[in-house]
């Protein structure tokens, strides 16, 4: 027997106990497709003259990559017409993206940064697209910012991709988070992790080491312990790594372990992922697998938003490693 594909995943976890009903499995199935297709146009590279700028900025004040703009153009071309949603938020749009007219609208509300990690892009280093999805509020039938103002915790479904050496996706319904690569012959997405649970213990750190000036007391003392290595409190050698690309660097958490952090410091008061599109989805896999995701404060799903284009302070994976990072925070 082969692997099973995202489709019948979709209607075992459904039969499992999860809640996929019909609408739901096609808006995850179409978000696939779309990540299929932005995975080809960002494997062609110079061939089609895809990378470098747009000569744009988002609503962040970000200069955008012309692969940051048409990766949102094919998540939004995709999932406009099927009926499933109601609104749609990105990180490159100031405002939601309501659905034309002369389509039905649906109950769900899609949320994606469409490219992470472009400062990668043109140096052939993963990248990725990270999706969120909530439910419309009950009797809202033109959505607006507010409604989608809903805490991670009342997320239905989240997931993510990277396109790196093989084409992935991470998943989750909330029964657990499953991972998925594209087999590219057959052009679609087959099961390959069943159930991924992240290692409790690790000896891993993921911080972009240049804002160590900037950093509050409480990660300098994480990073400045796991630096002593062996012969100091912790006992043990670290290792480091940095991508500079969420996606990568989360993906390598659910492989094997170790604590992600872009927290707020003196510079980044609010952090400086956004809430919606980056922290909600990746803390929701990551506990889905077992692991822990905080803003230092704050377990990162109980945030209430309060703009759609918020940043927060992350710090996310092994369980252990983030709950010591907390108590730092709480000391
Ligand atoms: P995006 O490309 O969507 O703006 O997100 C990039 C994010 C994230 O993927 C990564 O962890 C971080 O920015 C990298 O930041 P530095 O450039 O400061 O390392
Ligand atoms: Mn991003
Ligand atoms: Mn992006």
């Amino acid at each position: 027997m082969g692997r099973i594909s995202l489709s019948q995943y979709l209607i075992e976890q459904e039969r499992a106990g999860a809640q996929v009903p019909p609408e739901l499995g096609l808006l995850i199935e179409v978000v696939g497709r779309a990540c299929k297709a932005i995975s080809a146009a960002v494997s062609k590279g110079d061939l089609e003259g895809v990378l470098g700028g747009a000569g744009t900025q988002n609503v962040q004040g970000e200069t955008q990559k012309k692969l940051d703009v048409i990766s949102n153009e094919i998540l939004i071309q995709a999932n406009e017409w099927g009926g499933y949603l109601s609104a749609m938020v990105s990180e490159e749009m100031e405002k939601p993206y309501q659905i034309p007219n002369r389509y039905p609208k649906g109950h769900y509300l899609l949320l994606f940064d469409p490219l992470d990690g472009s400062s990668n892009i043109d140096v052939n280093v993963s990248v990725g697209t990270i999706f969120s999805v909530l439910r419309c509020p009950e009797g809202v039938g033109d959505p607006d910012e507010s409604s989608f103002l809903q805490p991670g915790a009342q997320q239905v479904a989240a997931g993510f991709a990277v396109y790196g050496p093989s084409t992935l996706l991470v998943l989750t319904v909330g029964r657990g988070a499953a991972g998925f690569t594209l087999d590219r012959e057959v052009g679609s997405f087959k099961l390959t992790r069943e159930r991924i649970v992240i290692p409790e213990e690790t000896s891993e750190f993921a911080i972009n080491m240049s804002n160590m000036r900037n950093w509050r007391a409480p990660i300098r003392r994480y990073i400045d312990e796991c630096l002593a290595g062996k012969s100091g409190v912790r006992e043990r050698d670290f290792n480091m790594r940095w991508v500079a690309s969420m996606v990568a660097d989360v993906y390598r958490i659910l492989s094997r372990g170790g604590v992600f952090m872009y927290p707020s410091d003196l510079k980044y008061k609010s952090g400086r992922l956004r809430l919606m599109y980056e922290a909600n989805p990746m803390a929701f896999i990551v506990e889905q697998a077992g692991g822990a995701a905080t803003d230092g404060a704050r377990r990162i799903m109980d945030i209430q938003p309060e703009a759609l284009h918020q940043r927060v302070g992350v710090v996310l994976g092994s369980k252990h490693e983030v709950e010591r990072i907390a108590r730092y925070h709480a000391g």
